[in-house]
């Protein structure tokens, strides 16, 4: 009998119906730079299947000039918000709240091989060790006879290095993101400095080498998460939600510890932060993003309740056993599921009927994320229907809640 994750909680001021979150999933199922009728019937199958809330895909608002984007969706322009105000509404419409996940700028060092890159200092990813590599997503290689896509990870180019400039709209630009996203009817949004990617190597000794007020010491290293977050704040006030995704653990030499990135998310707090989503590793320590086994997170976020007085929600436990026993002991307010979601989005509403057994569960065998690493749209090795949501009719929302008396997001 579970009861810990059945229990509501209240991120800011949005009451959550559970505590199980629907994890950021990148699904390339966005046309032309929008969210599609597949990006948001996916969404509305973990939405209906129970979770309490959904972190959407994030949404890109990408370097000027930076190209055109067609199955990552944007967020730069009005004309892109209709699309978003249609996830907001299909999510809404089956019970989930919803935050929006913010990339700013761009990917950053981990930029797709061959693809220009900016980032705080130029430097290059040499190569991804083989020890940090799944194992489980080697085999799915060996299985489907592909060539190694890790080995494409080999002396990338350097990328180029931000000028002040730059980064002083990476900090307007999240904070102008996020108004965008209140004013699609979203309940918080949740900027991206995690995995490695472009905000997380920032934070990092091991990828920022600036000499300037944003590289250096602990503060200097966090500067462009504290003014994003403060600039952010005074965008949108107080009721709306925001949050931070941060690397607990690089798991690489020099990179962020656990000790820094607690400092950092208490800074963070100070600046007004509502919770902190909780993750590790990068895409040179990948098995630690994608982690092979449960609870690899959970004592890093237990460093970090024990300093922070917001929510904390940690990802990578897939057991319900498991996702109870971290809510009850303390270390973790939420837990958030990728993977257990995309292989089964009924999750929730089957521990909740106590139909566990039914669950399908995934086999971490990382089809998925190679997938998109491959250019082509998510789909799921134990789950047949991911990538087919759109023709479910389970999934339509006919109308938007309360259409009668539709009033615009304060
Ligand atoms: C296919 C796929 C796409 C992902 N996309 C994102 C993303 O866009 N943003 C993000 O912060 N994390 C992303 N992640 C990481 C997940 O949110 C999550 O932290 C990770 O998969 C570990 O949790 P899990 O074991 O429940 O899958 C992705 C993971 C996978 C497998
Ligand atoms: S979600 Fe599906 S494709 Fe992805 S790791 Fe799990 S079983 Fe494999």
């Amino acid at each position: 009998m579970y009861t810990e994750m059945f229990k509501p909680i209240k991120i800011g001021n949005v009451e959550i119906r559970n505590r199980v979150a629907m994890a950021p999933t990148t699904t390339n199922f966005a046309q032309a730079g929008c969210p599609s009728e597949q990006f948001m019937a996916f969404l509305a199958a973990r939405a209906k299947g129970g979770v309490g809330l959904v972190v959407t895909p994030p949404a890109l608002n990408p370097f000027p000039g930076g190209g055109a984007h067609l199955v990552f969706p944007m967020l730069s322009e009005k004309e892109h918000m209709p699309f978003w105000n249609e996830v907001a509404e299909t999510v809404h419409a089956f019970g989930s709240k919803v935050f929006g996940q913010i990339v700013a700028g761009g990917s950053g060092r981990q930029t797709a091989p061959g693809k220009a890159s900016k980032a705080p200092s130029p430097i290059p990813i040499k190569s991804i060790p083989e020890e940090n590599i799944p194992k489980q997503a080697r085999a799915y290689e060996a299985r489907q006879g592909l060539p190694s896509m890790w080995a494409q990870y080999k002396n990338l180019s350097p990328p180029q290095e931000l000028t002040a400039e730059e980064i002083v709209w990476l900090e307007d630009t999240f904070a102008k993101t996020a108004q965008m996203m209140k004013e699609c009817g979203f309940d918080g949004a949740e900027l991206h400095f995690a995995h490695g990617y472009l905000g997380s190597s920032f934070l990092s000794a091991r990828t920022n080498h600036r000499t300037d007020a944003y590289g250096g010491n602990l503060e200097n290293r966090g500067r462009l998460l504290y003014n994003a977050v403060a600039k952010t704040r005074a965008a949108v006030g107080q009721s709306f939600v925001v949050g931070v995704r941060m690397t607990g653990n690089e798991h690489m030499p020099r990179g962020i510890t656990i000790e820094e990135s607690t400092h950092m998310a208490g800074r963070a707090e100070q600046e007004g932060i509502d919770y902190v989503h909780l993750t590790g590793g990068c895409w040179e320590a990948a098995k630690w993003y994608l982690p092979e086994e449960d609870n690899t997170m959970l004592d890093e976020a237990g460093a970090m309740e024990a300093v922070l007085n917001i929510p904390v929600i940690t990802p990578s436990i897939h057991t319900p056993k498991n996702v109870e026993n971290a809510i009850a002991s303390g270390k973790t307010d939420m837990v958030s599921l990728c993977r257990p979601l995309i292989a089964d989005p009924q999750w929730v509403a089957k521990v909740a009927n106590k139909e566990e057994h039914k669950i399908r569960k995934c086999i971490r065998c990382l089809g998925c994320l190679q997938r998109l690493r491959r250019s082509l749209g998510l789909r799921c090795e134990v789950n047949r229907e991911v990538g087919q949501e759109r023709y479910n009719s389970e999934y339509w929302r006919l109308f938007a809640p309360g259409w009668k008396n539709y009033r615009l997001p304060s």
